[in-house]
């Protein structure tokens, strides 16, 4: 029998041993569906990079500005960052409690009542989470068994595809098409069947910026309980609506607040992305069974950012209209500079991102275009079919995404470079 520590002496005495093993490692796992979920793993098996990071390392190489990922250039609130400071300071740098802490429960059950008139109880109805990605996961992978199906709009948040198929699930879609880019609902009557076990709806949607109005919504609720699926709404641009549009949660219509996940954060309402201070507010049931799953992902997370993001969740009414009309004003002169180059541009009703057309300008395959828009004019997108799964791609093919939560000056200067497009 061979053994380690034969060999160990056979190799003994040599300067240059021979390599002791030459097995090729398996790297087998559930990484490959969720990479395939998330459609960044080639029919070879090849693992792609995301066309995000391709992008971003293109913005860096190039010196264009990326307006590529959704990140705001500009911190949150000085006062809720010196919340944290302060936090720190004081000593909340342990453990907190598995469902976050009190005070951060406490705000988000205050701010869910005053913006939706809903009333939570904050110690079983509501769980603090790193970021709603966190809170994405732990649903999906706490209420999913395999072969369970999740129907969700497409293009679609990556993290969706991902977290389905880790999860071992079947990912359903229904298309939001151009040029509005909203549901077509018979189509969504067909997706939902005895199968669904999650309808997960966006909204406002990342990444066309679509806001569902309340004639979805209750078709929403409506196929939930005629299938008894449960819903699962992300809300994490809750407040980043524009034009008088209402963002209605889904979990405010009749009959669906017992069967509804609502998933929001402090990343984007406060331009803190990267503080991952997020939550979920659900009936105690479900709050329970996701809460015995996300306890294996982070366990906790965010000790001294929880308070900070309790301030920002109290600031007055004021503070959250700003944000969303700063935002808009920033939408309208992304919007006109991308006009004005030859796009065809969509109108976001939220979130951060507009979609604009580069078939007028004589492009038809965005990929491409998004390679060479650098190039041409010193701006980075990301094409809308990175959104998109392989077979649905021919109706996304010419579409970029823009992100306009940057300084006014960026998109300024975006805006001009962009009209190098028409020379
Ligand atoms: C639709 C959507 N959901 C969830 C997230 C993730 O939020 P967080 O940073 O709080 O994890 C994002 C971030 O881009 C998003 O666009």
């Amino acid at each position: 029998m061979t053994t380690a520590a034969h060999q160990v002496g056979r190799t003994q005495g040599k300067l240059h041993p021979e390599p002791r093993y030459r097995d090729p490692m398996t790297v087998s796992g559930a990484w490959a569906r969720a990479a395939r979920g998330a459609m960044l793993l080639a029919d070879d098996g090849a693992l792609r990079p995301t066309i995000f990071a391709e992008m971003t390392a293109l913005a860096a190489s190039t010196g264009a500005i990326n307006l590529g990922q959704g990140f705001p250039d500009e911190d949150g609130p000085q006062q809720v960052r010196d919340a944290a400071k302060l936090a720190i300071d004081s000593g909340a740098n342990q453990y907190p409690p598995g469902r976050g802490i009190p005070e951060l429960r406490e705000a988000i059950a205050r701010h869910q009542h005053r913006f939706y008139g809903l009333e939570l109880d904050a110690d079983r109805e509501v769980l603090v989470t790193a970021g709603a990605t966190e809170a994405i996961a732990a649903t999906l992978l706490g209420l999913l068994e395999p072969g369970d199906e999740v129907v969700t709009f497409e293009p679609f948040y990556d993290s969706y595809g991902a977290m389905i198929a880790l999860a071992g699930g079947v990912h359903v879609t229904v298309p939001l098409r151009a040029p509005d880019f909203t549901p077509d609902l018979d189509e969504l009557r067909d997706a939902v069947t005895s199968r669904t076990r999650i309808i997960l709806i966006n909204s406002p949607h990342n990444p066309t910026g679509t806001v569902l109005d309340r004639s979805t919504l209750e078709l929403v609720v409506e196929l939930a309980h005629q299938h008894d699926a449960i819903i699962v709404a992300d809300e994490v641009y809750e407040h980043l609506t524009f034009d008088g549009v209402e963002h209605i949660p889904v979990s405010s219509l009749p009959g669906a607040r017992e069967r509804t996940v609502t998933i929001s954060s402090g990343a984007k309402t406060f331009s803190l992305t990267g503080w991952k201070i997020g939550w979920l507010i659900a009936p105690r049931e479900l709050v329970d069974a996701i809460l015995s799953v996300k306890q294996f992902l982070t366990y906790v997370n965010g000790a001294p950012f929880q308070p900070a993001i309790a301030l920002g969740l109290s600031f007055p009414d004021s503070f959250f209209a700003d944000a969303a009309s700063t935002l808009a004003t920033k939408r309208d002169l992304l919007g006109a500079g991308l006009r004005r180059a030859g796009f065809e541009v969509s109108r976001p009703s939220g979130s951060y991102f507009i979609l604009a057309d580069a078939a007028p300008l004589g492009f038809d395959d965005a990929v491409e275009f998004c390679r060479r828009l650098p190039e041409l004019a010193g701006v980075v997108g990301i094409p809308l079919t990175a959104f998109v799964r392989p077979e649905r791609h021919a109706a996304f093919r010419s579409l970029v995404r823009f992100a306009f939560c940057k300084r006014t000056d960026v998109l300024e200067r975006a805006a001009v470079q962009l009209a190098d497009l028409r020379r």
